[in-house]
């Protein structure tokens, strides 16, 4: 049965889509464009110094991945800019149903922690700021393993911290390398398809539980078989 639900934060239980109001006030209709580009080379940038075993804070990662996706289109961000829309990326909102979700899974029993290649100190803000932080039992980061999802030892840690086993702790992620990456280190897995375009890789391999979004989530990862 599972005791523990771990979430990914960006882009799971904090809409990252938020700054795009910003990004727009910045530099117009290529915002689009670049802030995709700057969530998939922030992500590529993490994976690499993972590999690399080059740790930095993720927020590094960040600055550089918002960099590279404005150079792209051509576009030079003084430094006050970047600084305002890295302002606006610690301090993003929650998804709509994520509240009333986490509620329920708190009052159903569920120990609940919050799981980010994010600084423990950047995570702490971002749920203090969605008002959700009093819902979860802790908050975990990379950074005490100086490595990025989806390095086993980072959900290795994860584990040591819930002290239960794999079987017994569902990480539910929007990301698809972060699932594959938890069920790898043999954890339960709840994919959350937040985007109806959203594909997951196909590597022969499904979550536990698809999810449309985290109304009546409670009910489903109670249902997992241990
Ligand atoms: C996180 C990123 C991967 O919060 O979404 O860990």
């Amino acid at each position: 049965m599972i005791k523990a639900v771990a979430f990914d934060i960006y882009g799971t239980l904090i809409d990252t889509q938020g700054v795009l109001g910003q990004l727009t006030q910045l530099i117009g209709e290529k915002a689009v464009d670049v802030a995709k580009t700057w969530r998939q080379k922030q992500l590529e940038y993490s994976f690499r110094r993972g590999l690399m075993r080059d740790y930095c804070d993720f927020s590094v990662c960040t600055r550089q991945a918002l960099i590279f996706a404005c150079r792209e289109q051509l576009i030079e961000l003084d430094s006050a800019d970047i600084q305002v829309l890295m302002d606006a990326y610690s301090e993003l909102d929650a998804f709509a149903d994520v509240s009333d979700a986490l509620e329920e899974m708190v009052s159903s029993g569920l120990h609940l922690y919050a799981f980010s290649n994010g600084s423990k100190q950047a995570v702490e803000r971002l749920l203090q700021h969605a008002d959700v932080r009093e819902f979860f039992t802790e908050v975990v980061s990379v950074e005490s393993v100086r490595s990025f999802k989806p390095a086993p030892e980072v959900y290795y840690h994860l584990l040591n911290v819930c002290a239960l086993p794999s079987a017994e702790v569902c990480l539910v992620s929007s990301n698809p390398f972060d699932v594959l990456g938890a069920m790898n280190s043999g954890l339960k897995c709840a994919w959350v398809n937040r985007d109806s375009a959203a594909q997951f890789d196909p590597w022969g391999i499904k979550p536990h539980v698809v999810l449309d979004g985290l109304t009546g989530a409670c009910h489903k990862l109670q249902r997992l078989d241990v």
